[in-house]
C-alpha cells in the first residue's frame, strides 16, 4: 500500500496534489512519499520482530540522501555496493556499524574506507577478494568481519538480467565449494568469519526460491559448525517483488513468516537487504505530455520523460502503471504508446496504454521509487530530473534538476 491516491479526481502524494509539484519544480520529476517509505520499512522490521534481525536497505534502489535519511532515522541498516554509496549513507546520517558491503568487484580503496569507518560486514564473492581484504585489513591493523556470498544454484524465476542465484551467473561462490573457502577465510589472520550471505535475484513474486536458498544456506551453516566455524548471522539478501501492474507478490509478513518458520530454534541473526519492496511503490515519475502523434500504425503520446530518466521499460521491458494526474471522464480514451524524446526506438515508458489525455496533461509512472533515478543517465545530454520528497502537506526539493551547464562543466576543449 502506498500514499499516492486520488482526491477529487486529482492524484496526490500524501496531501500534496501532483499538479502543485509540477508547477513548483517542473517535469520530469521524481516524487517520493516519506510515509510510504516508513510504512514499508516498518513492515519488514515488524515482520521479524520476534527474531534478532537487521533490515539493510539496498541503497542501489534509491540513494537520494533524503530517502537514506528517512530510513536512517528509523534505525535502518544499509546494503552498499560502492564507496559512493557508503559516503551517501554517512552523509545521510546512517550508522556505519549497520552497513554491509556487497558486490563482486570491491576495490582496495573501497575496502580501506569501509574498514576505517567500521562497517558491519563485507559480503565477499571470490577467493581473490578474500586475499585482497585480508591484505588491506592487515595494512590497517584491523580485523575485517566477513560473510561469503554463496551461490545456491536456485532459479529465482524472474527476468534473466536480475536473476543472480544460478551457477552460470557471475555472483557468489558455488555453494558446493563454499566450505573449503570458509576454511580458508577462517585461517586468515586479518579476517573474522561472521556470516553467510545469499541473494538470488530481484522482483521475485514467489516464496519458493527464497526458501529453497535458505534451506541450502542452513545446511551449509550446519556443515560449517561441524568444522568448527561458527556462523553468527545469515544475510538473505533482497529480492522480494512488488506489484507493478497485476503481480501478486507475497507481503513482507508472509516472507518473514516463511523464513522464521525454518529458523525456529536456530541462533542466527537475520539480515535482509530489501530495496525495491521498500522504495518501489514509494515513488512516482511525474511527466508531461508534449505532443499527441497519431500515425497509421499507432497513437504516440510523446512525453517529457524518457529512457534516460526511467530505464526499466527499455532495459527489461518492465511494465509500470501509468496514470493521468487529473481524471477527466469527459475525455475519450485511446490506446497510446508513451514515448520520450530520446532518439531510440527503445525509448518508451509504456506501450498500448488505454488513456484519456491531451497535450500538456500530467502523467504519473507509478512504482518508480526503486531503480528509477538511480539508473538514470544524461543520454542525449538531458539533465537529470528533480527529486521531491513529500511529507504530509509539505513537498521538499531533495535534488535539484540538473542544469545544462552542469552537463559539461567537467569537460575541457583541447588546449
Ligand atoms: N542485495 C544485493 C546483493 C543485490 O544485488 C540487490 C539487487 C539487492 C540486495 C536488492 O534487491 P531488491 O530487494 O531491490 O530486489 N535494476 C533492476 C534490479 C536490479 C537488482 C540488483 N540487485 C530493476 O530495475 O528491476
Amino acid at each position: 500500500m502506498d500514499h499516492f491516491n486520488y482526491r477529487d479526481d486529482l492524484l496526490h502524494a500524501e496531501s500534496v496534489p501532483l499538479t502543485e509539484i509540477a508547477e513548483r519544480f517542473g517535469t520530469p520529476c521524481y516524487i517520493y512519499s516519506r510515509a510510504t517509505l516508513e510504512r514499508h520499512w516498518h513492515a519488514f522490521d515488524r515482520a521479524f520482530a520476534e527474531h534478532p534481525h537487521l533490515v539493510c536497505f539496498a541503497v542501489k534502489a534509491n540513494s537520494n540522501l533524503a530517502v537514506l535519511d528517512t530510513l536512517a532515522r528509523l534505525g535502518s541498516g544499509f546494503d552498499i555496493v560502492s564507496v559512493g554509496e557508503l559516503e551517501r549513507v554517512l552523509a545521510a546520517g546512517g550508522d556505519p556499524s549497520r552497513v554491509v558491503f556487497s558486490g563482486v568487484g570491491k576495490r582496495a580503496d573501497e575496502m580501506r574506507r569501509a574498514l576505517e569507518v567500521g562497517i558491519r560486514c563485507f559480503n565477499l564473492e571470490s577467493e581473490a577478494e578474500l586475499d585482497r581484504l585480508d591484505q588491506v585489513a592487515g595494512e590497517l591493523g584491523v580485523i575485517a568481519p566477513v560473510s561469503l556470498r554463496v551461490n545456491p544454484d536456485v532459479d529465482a524465476r524472474t527476468h534473466p538480467y536480475i536473476s543472480t542465484g544460478l551457477r552460470e551467473n557471475k555472483f557468489g561462490i558455488d555453494i558446493r565449494a563454499a566450505e573449503a573457502v570458509y576454511r580458508d577465510a577462517a585461517a586468515r589472520p586479518n579476517l573474522r568469519v561472521t556470516g553467510i550471505d545469499c541473494h538470488i535475484g530481484s522482483q521475485l513474486t514467489d516464496l519458493a526460491p527464497f526458501i529453497d536458498a535458505l534451506d541450502r544456506v542452513l545446511a551449509l551453516a550446519d556443515r560449517l559448525a561441524e568444522a568448527g566455524i561458527a556462523i553468527e548471522h545469515l544475510d538473505l539478501g533482497g529480492g522480494l517483488g512488488i506489484r507493478y501492474r497485476d503481480e501478486l507478490p507475497p507481503d513482507p509478513a508472509a516472507y518473514a513468516a516463511a523464513i522464521r518458520h525454518r529458523l525456529a530454534g536456530k541462533p542466527y541473526e537475520i539480515l535482509i537487504e530489501p530495496g525495491r519492496a521498500i522504495a518501489g511503490n514509494a515513488g512516482v515519475l511525474l511527466t508531461r505530455v508534449e505532443y499527441l502523434k497519431p500515425t497509421e500504425a499507432r497513437h504516440f503520446a510523446i512525453v517529457d520523460g524518457a529512457m534516460n530518466d526511467l530505464l526499466r521499460p527499455a532495459l527489461y521491458q518492465a511494465e509500470q502503471e501509468i496514470v493521468p494526474v487529473r481524471l477527466d471522464p469527459t475525455l475519450e480514451t485511446q490506446r497510446y504508446d508513451l514515448v520520450g524524446p530520446v532518439c531510440e526506438t527503445g525509448d518508451f515508458l509504456g506501450k498500448s496504454r488505454q488513456l484519456a489525455i491531451r497535450p500538456d496533461d500530467l502523467l504519473a509512472v507509478r512504482g518508480s521509487g526503486a531503480y528509477g533515478f538511480t539508473m538514470s543517465s544524461n543520454y542525449n545530454s538531458r539533465p537529470r530530473a528533480a527529486e521531491v520528497m513529500v511529507e504530509g502537506d509539505q513537498a521538499h526539493l531533495v535534488r535539484e534538476r540538473e542544469s545544462v551547464e552542469s552537463l559539461f562543466a567537467g569537460e575541457r576543449r583541447l588546449p
